[in-house]
Formats: structure tokens, sequence, C-alpha cells
């Protein structure tokens, strides 16, 4: 479903941020792309999404991600942004649910049957209406997760979903991020979000990919994170 093949990326053309990553991530599997603030996590994300003029190659569902094929790679992807604030651009929810689907010619009917229906399964269907500007940090959260759910992607990528949310709202986007069926590939430097969301893990560490297992045998192997500068998990402590 995503893979990489010998990619390497540099902002400045000297110092490189991803250095040789190759992996593979399966239909409907969910992963966790663990490491330290500054290890690469989110330049990883960006270049799946083509933001990146990177070397090597990424496909995506067969696709080869290129400049010529980006249309048809985002449609695929839904990318949830680390700051729900750059996702959510329009006076109220329902405008930003219905902004994806209209700009595809979906009918008004249909685009209205969809919103509803992920609202509901969301439980956030009272926040319809609502301002952007006037939500709290989890409801923002939850509402560009509805938002990016509207265009039906086969594959969601979250950057840092929990940063900035109490324990009560992380706790239901987690059951949310659960819930949902599709591919997902999650960073995020919350340890114990990734042991509650993520069944693998890729462990990043400066550009270098220094683990890809079950998220349990990473997460309990106290040399491997330390060497890359993360704590256990507070349950495995
Ligand atoms: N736009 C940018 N221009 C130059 N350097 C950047 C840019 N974005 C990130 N970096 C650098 O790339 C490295 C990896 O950053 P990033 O991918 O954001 O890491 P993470 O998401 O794991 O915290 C860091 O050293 C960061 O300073
Ligand atoms: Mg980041």
């Amino acid at each position: 479903m995503i893979r990489f093949e010998n990619v390497g990326f540099s902002y400045d053309g000297k110092r490189q941020i991803l250095k040789d990553i190759s992996f593979e991530i399966d239909d409907n599997a969910s992963v966790g792309l663990i490491g330290a603030n500054g290890a690469g996590k989110s330049t990883l994300i960006r270049s799946v999404l083509g933001f990146l003029d990177f070397s090597g190659k990424i496909t995506v569902d067969g696709t080869e991600v290129t400049k010529k094929t980006l249309p048809e790679i985002r449609k695929k992807i839904g990318y949830v942004m680390q700051n729900s604030d750059n996702q959510m651009f329009m006076p109220r929810v329902v405008d930003d649910m219905a902004f994806g689907p209209k700009n595809y010619g979906m009918d008004k009917e249909e685009t209205e049957r969809r919103i509803d229906a992920i609202l509901e399964r969301l439980s956030i269907s009272h926040l319809k209406e609502a301002y952007n500007h006037k939500l709290s940090g989890g409801e923002k959260k939850m509402a560009s997760i509805a938002t990016i759910l509207t265009m039906e992607p086969s594959i969601l990528i979250m950057d840092e979903p929990t940063s900035m949310l109490d324990p009560y709202n992380r706790r239901k986007i987690q059951d949310v991020i659960v819930s949902l069926p599709q591919t997902k590939l999650i960073a995020s430097h919350d340890l114990d979000f990734i042991c509650d969301t993520c069944e693998k893990s890729i462990l990043l560490y400066d550009g270098e990919i220094r683990g890809y297992d079950l998220t349990e045998r990473i997460m309990r192997d106290r040399d491997l994170l330390e060497g890359c500068h993360l704590e256990l998990p507070y349950r495995y402590q």
C-alpha cells in the first residue's frame, strides 16, 4: 500500500534529513511513526504527500509518487495536519466538510448525506453548524478528521494527532482512530498513544530507520529507545 525504496531528502542540499529509507506498509495496517523531535517524522510524511523533491522511490497503492501522479495520490490519502488551524479554513465545520466533495463535483444531496453520516460516526453531529474559530482544540481535531473522511481516503496519515490535547480529548481521538478501517500512518512522540492505536511501529532516529516491528516489541526495548533519545512508555516502565 505504501512503499519506500531508498528514499533520501535534504532541505538545503547538504544535511540529509531522510537517509536511505526503505519500508512497506500493508493494506489496512496501522503503523506508528515514532522518534524524538527532529528525527524526520514530519519530513517523511511530507514526502509521501509529494510536497518534497526526494530521491529514491515512493509508491502508494501501486502508483509512484511523482509530480504527474500527485492529484491521484492526494485523492487516496487523507492527511490530518498537526495544526488543525491550517486544515480548517472555512467559517463553519459543515463548510469545510463540503469543500472537497463540492470541488469534485459531488451533488448536494450526496454531500449532505455523507457529512451527516461521518459526523454521527464521530459523535460530533452537534458541531455541524459550529464556527471553526470557536472550537476547542479537541473539537477542532475531531472536525478536521471528519473533513478528511468526506473524501473517503483509503489511507490516513496523521502528524502528531494528540499534540495540544488534554487526556479526555486524547482518549476520544484514540477511540475514533482505532475504529477507522483505513490504512494508517501516525507520526507521534506520544508513545503511549501509539501503543493504543498502532499494531506496528517505525522508529526513526536522525533520519534513519532504527526499528520496524510490532509496536509492543519496540516499546519494550529500553536500550533501543534510549539509544534514540526516547523513554519507555509509562506502561512498560
Ligand atoms: N522547512 C524546513 N527547512 C529546513 N529544515 C527543516 C525544515 N523542516 C524541518 N527541518 C529540519 O529537518 C529535521 C527533521 O525535522 P522534522 O521532519 O520536522 O522532524 P520531526 O517531525 O520528527 O520532529 C530537523 O532537524 C528540522 O530542523
Ligand atoms: Mg513533526
